[in-house]
């Protein structure tokens, strides 16, 4: 396994004489991490991982100085999922002045967690676009628990004329439901009972799906978050049924793709979760 920067990545590019799979990360990696770096390498890839923690997309309330980096153990997890380069540039050299020309994400980044997190995906898709540009992968794997950066991935690929296949990896749950989330060991065991509201809500809308119109389906899911927000044991953030290329919401006509996304705050901690729902008119 090779370590570098922005050279030794450009020259280990230039050796490659097979396709190439990207996992972007900030390090502090995780088994989610390993699940997109596993998923990577099982296509027969050389495997690319970034570990940049990447300023642009934290806001001023982020703590950007203290987010963790475990650089030793984070080398050795990709190690052991046999990644084949990891690209750890210092911040001074993908940075190297605060940059004039930035990727917008547009009115669809500025909805959900873009309205949490002001400028947040702007900084995704910079750093992103300046990773696709740097390892020129062929493929790039995204968990899609972060369901509204791996949309705005695929719209950053579609509308730039990124050559890359995105592919993303299935949210990994718990036994009882749970979103994995690194986030999920600051929930006290009180907490964690509550948060199952989120996943069951998903299970309630999901079935409320089934008949092939959104009619009924954010009721469903309302429903079930509104029980457990009266008892006082969780925060609810958002909730919305969208299409999954705009994140515009989905009319009761709508038809394709739709995500429900919620967010909900419980013991203080802020949860993300999503379940993807197709429509049909026939159906
Ligand atoms: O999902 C993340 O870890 C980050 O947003 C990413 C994609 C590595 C960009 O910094």
């Amino acid at each position: 396994m090779e370590v570098g920067g922005i050279q030794a990545l450009r020259a280990w590019r230039k050796r490659q004489s097979g396709t190439v799979s990207l996992v972007p990360t900030m390090g502090a990696l995780h088994s989610g991490h390993r699940a997109l770096m596993d998923r990577a390498a099982a296509s027969g890839d050389a495997v690319v991982t970034s570990i940049f923690v990447n300023p642009l997309q934290f806001g001023t309330d982020e703590d950007f100085f203290k987010y963790p980096r475990p650089f030793q153990a984070d080398l050795d997890v990709c190690e052991a999922a046999g990644v084949d380069f990891v690209f750890a540039p210092a911040l001074g050299e993908m940075y190297p002045a605060a940059p004039e020309v930035t990727v917008s994400s547009g009115r669809m980044g500025t909805v959900y967690e873009g309205a949490v997190r002001p400028g947040h995906f702007d900084g995704v898709l910079t750093v992103v676009a300046k990773l696709f540009t740097l390892a020129s992968p062929d493929s790039a794997v995204f968990g899609l628990k972060d369901i509204q950066q791996f949309c705005l991935v695929k719209r950053l690929i579609d509308d730039l004329n990124f050559d890359i296949d995105l592919i993303g990896l299935p949210v990994v749950r718990d036994e009882d439901g749970l979103a994995m989330s690194s986030r999920n060991e600051y929930l006290a065991p009180a907490d964690r009972a509550a948060a199952l509201a989120i996943p069951q809500a998903l299970d309630a809308a999901a079935q409320a799906a089934s008949d092939g119109s959104p009619a009924g389906v954010e009721a469903a899911a309302q429903a079930v978050l509104h029980v457990a927000a009266e008892r006082g044991d969780l925060d609810l953030g958002y909730l919305g049924l969208v299409d999954a290329t705009t994140f515009q919401p989905c009319a009761q006509d709508f038809e394709g793709q739709a995500l429900l996304l919620i967010s909900a705050t419980v013991g203080g901690t802020h949860l993300i979760d999503n379940v993807s729902l197709e429509f049909h008119r026939s159906a």
